[in-house]
């Protein structure tokens, strides 16, 4: 059994909140909840609220997202014992709870798995021979390859021959950006990852593969011009990239260059995706659909968006 203290923090600020909070001594995970403290979590598969479990009220209440946009969120922490919050952030519940330890859990399913040209698993199991390796090491990190919005990434980046600048935004493990240095050879590779777990857990699986370190793991969108951009993410985070890429200002897709965008639960946030994406150039190229979630890939061009309603996943070549 382990303590948990449950608070509340300002929703626009809870990743700054969870970082401060993980530095302190004595903390053994934290939790996202929406404010009014549903649980929405099967406790022997979730990790991270990235993880889903194909719950029908999971689906919806990511769909909305509105525990998000909400004004504030709880964060259960568990923790040893005495614990020292930063700030003076109020504490709506504590108490005592079995606390499943999930990194173990995933190091349990995390056994290897092949997705099209590759195959991804932990690095003590052997690789199938015949795939492209990617070694990634279960730890908190989003990125495995046992994610449907993953697999359709993974996939439709290998419709794609040549990239010397790829973007990987919301890298996780970092599987995307391993994957696209497998496929192209030796593209430069520019990571975005706000998490710092995550961040460290890249440069970790980075050496598993024998592939060196990003010098820099952006928190925000870098400047520069790429030619393919891979963003595994949500809605919102997919639309302010859309938004930033269209204008160019100071990060752009290279003339003939694609966005792969993935984390689209739903049609509703597949349509609304859409019709928020400017119809100034932008056209749908690629759709993935699987479990729910859907993957599209893009690209700029002088052609009105082009988009097909089927939900199924389907090749667009125009
Ligand atoms: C669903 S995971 C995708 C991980 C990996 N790319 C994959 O496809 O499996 C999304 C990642 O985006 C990161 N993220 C969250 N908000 C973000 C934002 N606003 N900008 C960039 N990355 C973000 C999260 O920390 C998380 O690691």
């Amino acid at each position: 059994m382990n303590r948990y203290t449950v608070v509340l923090v300002p929703a626009a600020d809870a990743d700054v909140w969870t970082e401060r909070i993980a530095e302190q001594p004595g903390i053994l995970g934290i939790q996202e909840l929406p404010a009014d403290g549903t649980e929405m979590f099967r406790p022997d598969t979730a990790h991270h609220f990235v993880r889903f479990d194909q719950k029908r009220e999971f689906f919806d209440w990511l769909r909305r997202e509105t525990w998000r946009r909400g004004d504030a969120i709880r964060l259960k922490i568990w923790h040893t014992g005495s614990l020292s919050l930063p700030g003076d952030l109020p504490i709506v519940e504590s108490g005592t709870e079995f606390h499943r330890n999930y990194t173990r859990v995933t190091r349990r399913f995390h056994r290897g798995r092949c997705i099209g040209p590759f195959w991804v698993g932990p690095p003590w199991r052997e690789p199938r021979a015949e795939k492209i390796p990617i070694l990634i090491e279960p730890g908190s990190a989003f990125g495995l390859g046992d994610h449907p919005t993953t697999q359709m990434c993974l996939t439709m980046l290998t419709a794609h021959r040549r990239a010397r600048d790829v973007l990987d935004f919301g890298a996780g493990t970092g599987i995307l950006a391993l994957a696209a240095r497998r496929w192209f050879g030796h593209c430069r590779l520019h990571l975005v990852e706000p998490d710092r777990q995550s961040a460290r857990e890249i440069r970790h699986n980075f050496k598993l593969n024998h592939i060196t370190p990003p010098r820099r793991i952006h928190s925000s969108l870098p400047a520069g011009a790429f030619d393919l951009v891979l963003a595994n993410v949500y809605l919102d985070a997919l639309c302010h990239l859309l938004a930033a890429l269209t204008h160019g200002i100071r990060s752009r897709l290279r003339p003939g260059g694609y966005l792969i965008v993935s984390g689209l639960l739903g049609a509703d946030q597949r349509d609304e995706f859409i019709s928020f994406a400017p119809t100034r150039g932008w056209r749908v190229t690629q759709q993935g659909y699987r479990a729910d979630w859907f993957a599209l890939e893009l690209t700029q061009g002088n052609h009105a968006l082009i988009f097909r309603a089927s939900p199924k996943c389907s090749p667009l070549r125009h």
